[in-house]
């Protein structure tokens, strides 16, 4: 297959172009039905490896990449984070070149994004951001290609983000403003995302749901920031989804989370386990859309 996502890195969802998405959506849907359909998928990773190199914990992450890897015909090197140590055992540009000789590609999920860049610059081979502190590019891209299936179109959409300024909520940002949807954040003053061109950032959840199809949320504090949980939950109380905020959007408005959730924290149970809940869809497209990503750029 040849494309010009080929040998590339996805360190941030700015790696991308609007028309290299659509490629990517194209290559998912079509990988979706075969597996639906149990239509065999011509083997575009046979005879490589993958690693993945995990310095937090996963479930989404880790098992779509690996299985995803797997049903291409290829075969993942899960490393944990007892195993490679960025940066502590051996610096990061020292895992970059050794990995290389060993793998076609790395998928990492890390703390500083710096990290991300790092190995990217110093790895001969594709480097996949698997969560950094600043972005979840995989996780985006999924939950857009959800709202596309559920929603038939991104034209006039307008998506709420409400809770914590944080990876995801920025590449959601990152993602909106690329494909020109509107999107409206909600966080605690002190919490807000970096400004970036037309997206709405607001301190009123209910000012960021009015006319909303799509009400996102994540958990308050993110895996790193376990001290300042509690402080977090304080700040945070009015931020919360429930039945009441959800009532201000449109009545069809989908209702996301990338998971894991703290129920009756971010969001309410009620909410998570209701009708218009789509997470264990994006959950699922994680597979479909990473097997894309990986074909496009590693084989
Ligand atoms: N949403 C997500 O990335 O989940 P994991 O942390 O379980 O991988
Ligand atoms: N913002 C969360 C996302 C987990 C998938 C975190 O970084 O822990």
């Amino acid at each position: 297959m040849t494309s010009k996502l080929k040998g590339r890195d996805l360190a941030s969802i700015s790696d991308l172009s609007y028309a290299e998405i659509k490629e990517i959506y194209l290559l998912a849907a079509k990988l979706k039905k075969e597996l639906k359909t149990g239509k065999n998928h011509k083997p575009y990773l046979k005879g490589k490896s993958i690693a993945l190199v995990f310095e937090k914990p996963s479930n989404r992450t880790r098992v779509s990449f690996d299985v995803g890897i797997y049903q291409l015909g290829g075969h993942p090197v899960v490393l944990m984070p007892d195993e490679i140590q960025l940066g502590l055992r051996e610096s990061v540009a020292d895992v970059a070149r050794t990995l290389s000789r060993f793998v076609d590609g790395i998928v990492v999920r890390t703390f500083a994004h710096k990290s991300v860049e790092e190995l990217a610059k110093h790895a001969s081979v594709p480097v996949i951001n698997g969560l950094s502190d600043q972005e979840h590019p995989c996780q985006a891209l999924a939950d857009f290609f959800t709202i596309l299936e559920k929603k038939r179109t991104f034209k006039g959409l307008k998506i709420a983000y409400v809770g914590d300024g944080n990876n995801v909520c920025y590449s959601l940002m990152l993602l909106a403003e690329q494909i020109g949807v509107k999107m409206s954040v909600a966080t605690p003053k002190g919490y807000e995302p970096r400004a970036l061109g037309a997206i709405q950032i607001v301190n009123d959840p209910r000012e960021a749901v009015k006319d909303a199809d799509v009400i996102y949320t994540d958990v308050w504090a993110s895996m790193g920031q376990e001290k300042e949980a509690a402080e977090k939950k304080l700040k945070f109380k009015d931020f919360q989804v429930n039945a009441k905020l959800l009532s201000l959007a449109k009545k069809d408005a989908l209702v996301m989370h990338c998971l894991p959730a703290h129920r009756d924290e971010e969001i309410t149970d009620d909410v998570l386990e209701g009708k218009q809940s789509v997470v264990f869809d994006q959950a699922e497209n994680r597979l479909h859309v990473q097997k894309a990503i990986l074909v496009k750029l590693l084989s």
